[in-house]
């Protein structure tokens, strides 16, 4: 018995169990019950704000002190956010997997303080900082209060966040990484995202495409729905475990004589 009713759950407990390559893609949804704002939906961080005024690189031209205040803001509201169970079950099955390869849109850091080693960020990191000029190395950068605003590279340009802003591309190598793992994952997990935002979106439909067995796990239906082969319909907290529960019981525990 599991603790959540899994959809087509004989086959898809087994593929999971048999998996030798797995993949994960995760949105802003696997770090809801840690209180990160998600992006869309009740509270979302682009219902108080317009994206084109924050999150783009003309916006970032216009006005770099703005964007920089938004991002240290997130960065004080993400520093007082733990890791929830979610994330603690994906960093495990690293290990439980002989293939295992998280793929992230988050930019918050959460499943590497979980312990999950080097997740494909396609989006970037808010925890890092780089030149707006030079394409060169991003170094790690953790300071919630800048002064003044913006920092400025040894070059003379401001210094911007390490994240994509739209009308950006994605950083080519995770893409690229991204891509080639999604087309030969057996087992195919979409955690936690609306499935709109490109090409991330594409990555679920690839691995389908390429026969992988494709599970969704979110509270509600999205566009990537009806192209599943299994929808868990649920918080990512709640069914995570349970699927870790299930592919894997714990032995019980010992009784004390
Ligand atoms: P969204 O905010 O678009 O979607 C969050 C998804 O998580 C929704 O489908 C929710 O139903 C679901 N959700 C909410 N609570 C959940 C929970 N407890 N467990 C599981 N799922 C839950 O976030 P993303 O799909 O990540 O890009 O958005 C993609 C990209 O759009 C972001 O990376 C960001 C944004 O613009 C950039 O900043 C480039």
């Amino acid at each position: 018995m599991t603790a959540i009713r899994v959809p087509r759950e004989e086959e898809t407990l087994d593929r999971l169990r048999r998996a030798r390559r797995v993949v994960v893609l995760t949105g802003a949804g696997v770090s809801a019950e840690s209180r990160v704002p998600t992006f869309r939906g009740p509270g979302g961080l682009w219902r108080d704000f317009r994206p084109e005024e924050l999150a783009t690189p003309e916006a970032f031209a216009r006005d770099p002190v703005l964007v920089w205040e938004w991002y240290l803001w997130r960065r004080g509201l993400i520093g007082n956010c733990e890791p929830n169970a979610a994330h603690r079950v994906l960093a495990r099955w690293e290990r439980r997997f002989r293939s295992f390869t998280l793929i992230t849109q988050n930019v918050d850091g959460l499943h590497q303080r979980a312990g999950s080693s080097a997740p494909i960020e396609l989006h970037g990191s808010l925890f890092r900082t780089r030149c707006s000029r030079e394409a060169g190395t991003a170094r790690e950068d953790r300071r919630v209060r800048i002064e003044p605003l913006p920092p400025r590279c040894a070059c003379g340009a401001p210094e911007r966040p390490d994240v994509v802003w739209f009308g950006e591309g994605l950083p080519l190598e995770a893409l690229q990484s991204a891509l080639s793992l999604s087309r030969s994952a057996e087992v195919f997990l979409a955690i936690g995202t609306s499935g709109i935002v490109q090409p991330a979106a594409s990555l679920p439909r690839i691995a389908a495409a390429s026969g992988a067995w494709v599970l969704e796990v979110n509270p509600e239906d999205t566009p990537l729905t009806a192209e599943v082969n299994a929808a868990l319909r649920g918080p990512a907290g709640v069914i995570l475990p349970a699927l870790d529960e299930a592919i894997e019981p714990r032995d019980p525990p010992s009784p004390t004589p």
